[in-house]
C-alpha cells in the first residue's frame, strides 16, 4: 500500500464552479471519491489551502513519511520560492500537476518554482493529470 497525498493550492477548492471552460465542471470532492475507489492500492490523503505558508507546513509534515506527494500549487507555482525550497528540503518525491496546459496560457504561467525540484511534471490533461500522477507512484 502506497501512502500518497494530493496537495492543492489556492482557488482549487472552487473547482467545478471556477472557470469551468478551463478547469471542468466536476468538484474536487466528487473527483476524489471517484479516484479513491479506482486506486485501492493507494492510501490517498487530500489537503487544500489558499495560504502559502500552510502549504509549506503540510509539505514539511508529510515529506518524511509519505511515499509520494502530488502537488498542484496553482498560482503559487509561478511565484513561490518558499514552496520550491520546501520541496528540496523534504525526502518524499513530489510530482507536479496542473489541470490546464500552463504553456498554452499567459506567459506568467510558463514559469514554475516547483518543476526544477519535482520528480516529474504532468499538465494539461484536466483532472486526469492527477490520475496519471497517482499511476506514476503505483
Ligand atoms: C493551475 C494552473 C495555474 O496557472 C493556475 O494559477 C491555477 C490552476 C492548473 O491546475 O491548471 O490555479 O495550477
Amino acid at each position: 500500500m502506497k501512502k500518497l497525498i494530493i496537495i492543492n493550492g489556492p482557488n482549487l477548492n472552487l473547482l467545478g464552479t471556477r472557470e469551468p471552460e478551463i478547469y471542468g465542471s466536476l468538484s474536487f470532492t466528487e473527483f476524489l471519491e471517484e479516484i479513491k475507489g479506482k486506486y485501492p492500492q493507494a492510501d490517498l490523503d487530500y489537503y487544500q489551502s489558499n495560504v502559502e505558508g500552510e502549504l509549506i507546513n503540510k509539505l514539511q509534515e508529510v515529506g518524511f513519511s509519505y511515499d509520494g506527494i502530488i502537488l498542484n500549487a496553482a498560482a503559487y507555482t509561478h511565484t513561490s520560492v518558499g514552496i520550491g525550497d520546501a520541496i528540496n528540503a523534504i525526502k518524499t518525491p513530489v510530482v507536479e500537476v496542473h489541470i490546464s496546459n500552463t504553456f498554452s496560457r499567459e506567459e506568467f504561467r510558463h514559469t514554475s518554482y516547483v518543476s526544477p525540484n519535482a520528480k516529474g511534471v504532468i499538465l494539461g490533461f484536466g483532472l486526469q493529470s492527477y490520475e496519471l500522477a497517482i499511476q506514476s507512484f503505483l
